[in-house]
């Protein structure tokens, strides 16, 4: 595990998780590790407790999952098989008088953070992906259209990275890499 390089110590979960293609297509996500991803999920905050987030549960090998799947674009696929479950979340788009919840992405995006450092801090990894088909996703699953399909999260367990070739081992033994705090703090960084 390639440690983030930070400024300062932050939390292990943060500075170690990284988004790995390389999965034990043979590890099965414990029903107790999946109900405490999604509590993790429930319990993120939104714009007026809101909660405009809604999730497809796929388990390797079940009809969701190959649902999922299917949606995938092909690069995803590639790798996301192995997984041990795809989560597909969803968005409430419209307030209840029918007017636009322009926030709802933001608020998806705050519970699939959540989702994500539970499932590190459980030894497990997620991998969040917006490649994949939004008009095939609705289909396959049956998704109201007062939905709107965001992003599918693989869970699963890290196997070693030479399960993967070419371009995609490359990837996944690179170090992570971010832009330097002075790029994105425009005003305020302290010395
Ligand atoms: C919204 C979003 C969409 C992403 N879509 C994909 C995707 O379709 N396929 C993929 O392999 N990785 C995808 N990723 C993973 C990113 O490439 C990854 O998070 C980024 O390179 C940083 O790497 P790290 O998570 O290991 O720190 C996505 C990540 C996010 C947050």
């Amino acid at each position: 595990m390639m440690k983030a390089q930070t400024a300062v110590e932050i939390h292990e979960v943060l500075a170690n998780r990284r988004s790995p293609r390389s999965l034990d297509s043979t590890a099965v996500l414990s029903n107790q590790d999946l109900i405490a991803i999604l509590e993790a999920a429930r319990w993120a905050p939104s714009a007026n407790n809101g909660q405009p987030w809604r999730f497809f549960v796929g388990i390797r090998n079940d009809e969701v999952f190959g649902q999922i799947l299917d949606s995938l674009a092909s690069f995803n696929q590639g790798w996301a098989h192995r997984s041990s479950a795809l989560i597909l979340i969803a968005g409430v788009h419209s307030r209840e008088d029918g007017t636009p919840n322009k926030g709802f992405l933001y608020d998806c995006g705050l519970a699939v953070a959540q989702m994500v450092v539970e499932t590190h801090h459980r030894g497990l990894v997620a991998h969040q992906m917006t490649g994949f088909d939004v008009a095939k996703a609705a289909e396959n699953l049956g998704i109201d259209p007062s939905l709107t399909p965001v992003a599918v999260i693989a869970i699963g367990k890290q196997a070693p990275a030479d399960l993967l070739q070419g371009a995609m081992l490359e990837r996944e033994t690179a170090p992570r890499e971010r832009k330097a705090l002075h790029d994105i703090v425009l005003k305020g960084l302290p010395n």
